[in-house]
């Protein structure tokens, strides 16, 4: 079944957990994600970033996503991650999508807040949920094992993001606190009470990017102080991965077909690893 962000939020701020918001920018991971989701009581946001560009159309895994979703039992929400522009969210609404992140965060402040208004405007037309980004996250969503380290000078401003919330009318807003896309060549340091201030100045939940790599405890402290969603990729795509040389130095196995069995497994049990962590906070 397919829900919204804000009805996906609601429930994870009444339980007091985080949602799983997983890429699944291949066929296996998005099967994998789905298999744990159907015997787990808790909605996933099932994510295509504008940056996946590069390894299948939104056209053509978007509807699988949509129809999957459709006919499932367990909630989903169907959203475009770090769309840079409005006519490519437009695009994640007309397949199905219901909910949409527009990453302004590389812009100026006004301009940030002009381009996120206009896809808050676009979103109520087709009652779809709208995440906006104010401050600076370094790496990138392609798993790039060349990533930024966290700055705290790039931090999140809670002033800012509670000027930014009020302006447009986001539904919930990604932020910097200390986490990096992609994996992390140094431990993060996150910035808890940040979080609190963040949640506390904006009235909204807060969303967690570059969701790889922390420890269990680190989801459960930032979901604590006001973390909500949590963006997923490198690790569940690095689980299905690594799935596949032991079958590549297998002599008996030749086909890909039997990669492909063993990465949605792996997808499988790392989000159900994941989404375990995120909802032992209840
Ligand atoms: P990771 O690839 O670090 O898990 O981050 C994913 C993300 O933030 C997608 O928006």
């Amino acid at each position: 079944m397919i829900i919204g962000l804000p009805a996906a939020l609601e429930y994870a701020e009444r339980n007091g957990i985080g949602l799983a918001a997983i890429n699944t920018p291949f066929f296996e991971g998005l099967l994998g994600v789905i298999d744990v989701a159907e015997r787990t009581d808790v909605p996933v946001i099932l994510q295509f970033a504008q940056v996946h560009e590069s390894i299948v159309a939104i056209e053509d895994m978007g509807p699988a996503m949509v129809e999957l979703a459709r006919r499932s039992s367990a909630p989903f929400v169907l959203h475009v991650d770090h769309g840079f522009d409005i006519d490519y969210i437009r695009k994640g609404l007309d397949i199905g999508f219901t909910s949409a992140m527009i990453d302004g965060s590389k812009l100026a402040y006004d301009e940030n807040v002009r381009v996120t208004r206009e896809v808050v405007e676009l979103a109520a037309e087709r009652g779809a949920g709208v995440e906006g980004e104010i401050g600076v996250m370094t790496g990138n969503e392609n798993g790039d094992p060349d990533q930024g380290v966290a700055d705290a000078a790039l931090y999140t401003d809670p002033q800012a993001a509670a000027d930014f919330v009020r302006a447009t009318g986001v539904t919930a807003l990604a932020a910097s606190f200390g986490t990096v896309h992609g994996v992390y060549r140094r431990k993060p340091k996150l910035n808890y009470e940040l979080i609190t201030r963040l949640r506390e100045a904006t009235g909204v939940p807060i969303v967690m990017h570059g969701g790889s790599g922390l420890e269990p405890q680190e989801y459960q402290e930032c979901i604590r102080h006001g973390v909500r969603k949590i963006n997923y990729y490198t690790y569940s795509a690095k689980a299905a991965y690594d799935a596949c040389p032991p079958l590549v130095e297998d002599p008996d196995v030749i086909l890909f077909s039997d990669l492909a069995r063993a990465a949605r497994r792996a997808v499988e049990e790392d989000a159900q690893r994941f989404i375990d962590v995120l909802r032992a906070t209840a």
